[in-house]
């Protein structure tokens, strides 16, 4: 295959690089040559690699990158295979590179490439290690997005800002430029989870980093479709989880302690209902409340703490049992707990029942995160 030499600028020749553009893939076949021929006309002028970070996509993706690479001397190919994430995927991309400065972008042509250049003047002159393409800032916009999509991210925004002290307009970007040189200082400390590789970057342990930002219009999606979905929001608030009290005490932890507090309201409903109702004796309705706050919070569990060793199908019979058979030790102890309280030590019964919670619980998370959802990955 003859070898294309790019229609401007010094790319292709020999020289340090100026610049890495990283683009994360998955299922991104249609869009790969055109994000490719965008990158390559807008970035005219510069020495520049483009890094596609493709998760095996199976429609190919990888192949048509390949192909791109045989063509255009600028394109590599990191091709991962067995694993999934945005995040990690740029982690991977940064890590590939020589060049001094990199880019992220997306593969879908939603960010505005022909910003670059102007980005890496920006980081240049500013002497700064980071730009950010912002949506928030004064001629920056969401496209076509609808308003509850637009609703999501003003949250999930105005949440991370609260929560990790982040200064920026727009911190759940997936569109900016960072020094290499200040992304491998912080990279031992990055979570790697999830979509949201800025904000995990951000709020790493490391020397406060110098931002600046740009505006950019977020534009609509040409081929393919959007991976974000209830994953990406869960993943995003176990980051969230990981990157504040997560660095005290584990982040599933938190997780199946609010499960377990939700439990604890539909208990106490079942248990005021059912002994404050005077239809029965303490320990029976204790017992009945346990046994349904019990279920719920296993599949609670299931779809929110557990969301990334879900248990699914066939296997929902058997993990139910185990989550039930293992913590029915929790069970005992809570019932024995509260009853003894109760009955012996005559304390009123929310607290009780409270006590007995607790003790249940603790040993239901030990036991039920080695046996029912065994991390097998
Ligand atoms: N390698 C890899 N692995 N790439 C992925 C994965 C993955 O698991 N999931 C998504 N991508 C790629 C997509 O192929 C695309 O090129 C890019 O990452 C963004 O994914 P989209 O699925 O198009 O995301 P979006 O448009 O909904 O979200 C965008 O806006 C968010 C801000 O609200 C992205 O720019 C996010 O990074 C950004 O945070
Ligand atoms: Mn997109």
């Amino acid at each position: 295959m003859t070898r294309k030499q790019p229609a401007t600028g010094k790319a292709g020749a020999t020289g340090a690089l100026d610049l890495a553009v990283i683009v994360p893939t998955f299922n991104e076949l249609e869009n790969a040559p055109k994000i490719t021929a965008a990158l390559i006309s807008a970035l005219g002028g510069l020495n520049f690699e483009i890094i596609f970070v493709d998760d095996n996509s199976p429609d190919g993706t990888s192949d048509r990158v390949r192909a791109l690479a045989a063509e255009y001397p600028q394109v590599r190919c990191i091709q991962r295979v067995g694993r999934r994430g945005l995040s990690s995927a740029v982690i991977e991309g940064f890590l590939a590179t020589a060049a001094p400065v990199a880019a992220v972008i997306d593969g879908d042509l939603q960010h505005d490439e022909t910003l670059l250049p102007k980005m890496l003047k920006t980081l240049n002159a500013e002497n700064v290690d980071l730009v950010v393409g912002s949506r928030y800032m004064k001629g920056g916009g969401f496209g076509d997005w609808s308003a509850s999509r637009r609703r999501m991210s003003e949250l999930a925004t105005a949440m991370s800002k609260r929560l990790t002290g982040v200064v920026l307009s727009d911190p759940m970007s997936g569109f900016f430029m960072l020094r290499t040189e200040s992304f491998r200082a912080r990279v031992g400390d990055l979570t790697g989870v999830g979509y949201k590789i800025l904000l995990d970057i951000l709020s790493a342990r490391g020397a406060q980093l110098t931002v600046s930002e740009v505006p950019y219009e977020f534009r609509t999606r040409q081929a393919g479709e959007s991976k974000l979905d209830n994953r990406v929001i869960l993943e995003f608030i176990e980051l969230l989880i990981a990157r504040t009290v997560g660095r005290w005490v584990p982040t599933k932890f938190i997780m199946f302690s609010m499960v377990g507090a939700f439990g604890v309201v539909v208990h106490m409903a079942v248990l005021s209902t059912l002994f404050g109702g005077g239809l029965m004796s303490f320990v029976l309705a204790q017992s009945i409340a346990t046994l349904i706050a019990m279920t719920v919070n296993f599949f609670v569990n299931n779809v929110f703490t557990y969301f990334d060793r879900q248990l699914r199908g066939r296997q929902l019979l058997p993990g139910w049992l185990s989550f039930c058979a293992a913590s029915s030790f929790g069970a005992l102890v809570n019932v024995g707990l509260a009853d003894f309280l109760f009955d012996a030590a005559n304390i009123p019964w929310v607290f009780a029942a409270l006590a007995g919670i607790i003790a249940g619980a603790t040993l239901n998370y030990a036991v039920t995160a080695l046996y029912t959802w065994k991390d097998t990955g």
